[in-house]
């Protein structure tokens, strides 16, 4: 994963010359469909963007192709027999402060969960010097786990926030990043005040939409932690944010039972927890609502009306035991559903572990829950999955012109997979194909088999470097 500056200097080259990638790929063209390619060209551009793709290529395609655009041998990049690409992933809930306590505390439930372990480590960040050293942690670790395109919580501190986004422009990574609002139940320790909460966010969205202007694979996200934590003024007055700068929001929503009783105590005027964020003008088109474990189906009405896409965090969800969020009901009502780590009520990282999560929450849904009809809801298939973590989570973040998978037109946000690389956690026999090789990646394989991570065109993540 290290860079040496010569490498670096490689890297950045590569980023503005045009590409002919030439081998296996393997995307999502929708939910259901996974497309498998043997012989593919990817042909991109300086600036990473996708101009041409051709299936069952020959060599004698890609030589025309590189005498019309007047390629030479650097700019093609010849996968091996075993090699694949596939779409970078879109971790549609991540909280880059909490990395630095993951896989602690897990046998508490979120309310004492979140009072023992993540609000006193969250107000670290108050050092800026703390945050720079964990902050280049977790996104270093995202990339080299293929997470292209993140959205993060950070924590109330303004400066820190920066950090993170500045970490994020400086690594190559695609994200939004949040301020997390808190003005009310938390402790001494970790509150802002309303005023100073809203200034503060303001002041960060501006410090974000002017970093966006140079680099536009950054952007900011509304982020009240939620409803317990952000008073009903500070929700109305973030609902104004948003409607000033049409940006996106982040919340939790029905995640914990107990959560929720609290939240009917604190509401008593609205008729659900979902209407409360309504209310405040924060389900928008732009929402991204993580976990929704708990919702009735007057809630998934609204969100469905409202437009507003869910991260399901299955790792989290059973890591806290909040609950098994039923991903098949979701999908059946149309509703944009990405995925999340939540790390680190989830304590995995790698969207991978999130993917079998996933599955393994999807298959507990098919043997425990039914319809009115008493029929039993299907498990998520392999397309499935990996829509909700590539395709999906880019829909969520209303990134799917941009991103999701290898579309003429869209960005190349990618993974070089190697099954053969050195110390491959699994071997390929001369009876796998490219369907089977990649199930058994994505069942398991890990960062060893990441050999190069993309962003833009450009690496941001090389294992033949390290
Ligand atoms: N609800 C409010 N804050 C949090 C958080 O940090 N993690 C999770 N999983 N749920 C929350
Ligand atoms: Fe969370």
């Amino acid at each position: 994963m290290l860079q040496t500056p010569a490498d670096f200097a490689a890297n950045q080259a590569s980023a503005s010359a045009p590409r002919l990638f030439y081998g296996r790929f393997v995307h999502n063209t929708d939910l259901e469909n996974l497309e498998y390619v043997n012989n593919g060209i990817i042909f991109i551009d300086e600036a990473g963007k996708i101009l041409e793709t051709h299936k069952d290529a020959t060599e004698e395609k890609l030589a025309e192709l590189q005498q019309q655009h007047g390629l030479s041998e650097e700019n093609v990049v010849r996968l091996g027999d075993k090699q694949f690409l596939m779409p970078g992933l879109v971790d549609t809930h991540i909280h880059a402060p909490q990395y630095v306590f993951t896989g602690s505390g897990m046998d508490l439930q979120l309310l004492e969960w979140l009072e023992t372990y993540t609000f006193p480590r969250e107000s670290a960040f108050k050092s800026v010097e703390y945050a720079k050293v964990a902050y280049r942690d977790v996104v270093s670790q995202l990339l080299r786990n293929g997470t292209t395109t993140a959205c993060y919580y950070g924590t109330i501190h303004l400066e820190a926030c920066k950090v993170l986004a500045n970490i994020v422009d400086e690594l190559g990574q695609r994200a939004y990043v949040g301020k997390v609002n808190m003005d009310r139940n938390s402790p001494d320790y970790y509150i802002e005040t309303t005023d100073d909460s809203v200034e503060k966010t303001e002041e960060f969205i501006k410090y974000m939409l002017e970093m966006n202007k140079a680099n536009p694979r950054v952007y900011p996200v509304l982020t009240p932690r939620f409803v317990p934590s952000c008073s009903g003024e500070l929700m109305r007055q973030l609902g104004d944010l948003a409607r000033k700068y049409d940006i996106p929001i982040q919340s939790h929503l029905c995640e914990n039972k107990g959560e929720i009783e609290w939240v009917k105590h604190l509401h008593p005027e609205l008729p659900s927890y979902t209407a409360v964020y309504d209310h405040y003008g924060l389900l928008t088109d732009k929402t991204i609502m993580a976990h929704c474990v708990h919702l009735t189906q007057e809630e998934r009405e609204l969100i469905k009306e409202k437009k507003a896409g869910i991260s399901h965090c299955a790792k989290s969800n059973f890591a806290l035991r909040s609950g098994v969020c039923n991903v098949r009901q979701l999908l059946e009502e149309d509703q944009k559903v990405g995925m999340g780590t939540d790390v680190s009520g989830g304590y995995a990282i790698s969207m991978f572990d999130a993917i079998r999560t996933s599955a393994i929450a999807s298959q507990t849904v098919s043997f425990t829950e039914k319809r009115a009809d008493g029929s039993a809801y299907e498990h998520l298939k392999l397309a499935e999955l990996l829509h909700l973590a590539t395709l999906g989570g880019a829909k969520v973040m209303g990134l799917e012109d941009r991103i999701g998978n290898f579309v003429v037109g869209k960005q190349f946000d990618a993974l070089l997979i190697d099954p053969s690389a050195p110390e491959s956690n699994f071997h390929v026999y001369s009876h796998d194909d490219i369907y089977t090789t990649f199930e058994k990646f994505i069942y398991v394989g890990d960062d060893r088999n990441i050999r190069k991570v993309y962003v833009d065109g450009r690496v941001v993540d090389n294992k033949d470097t390290a």
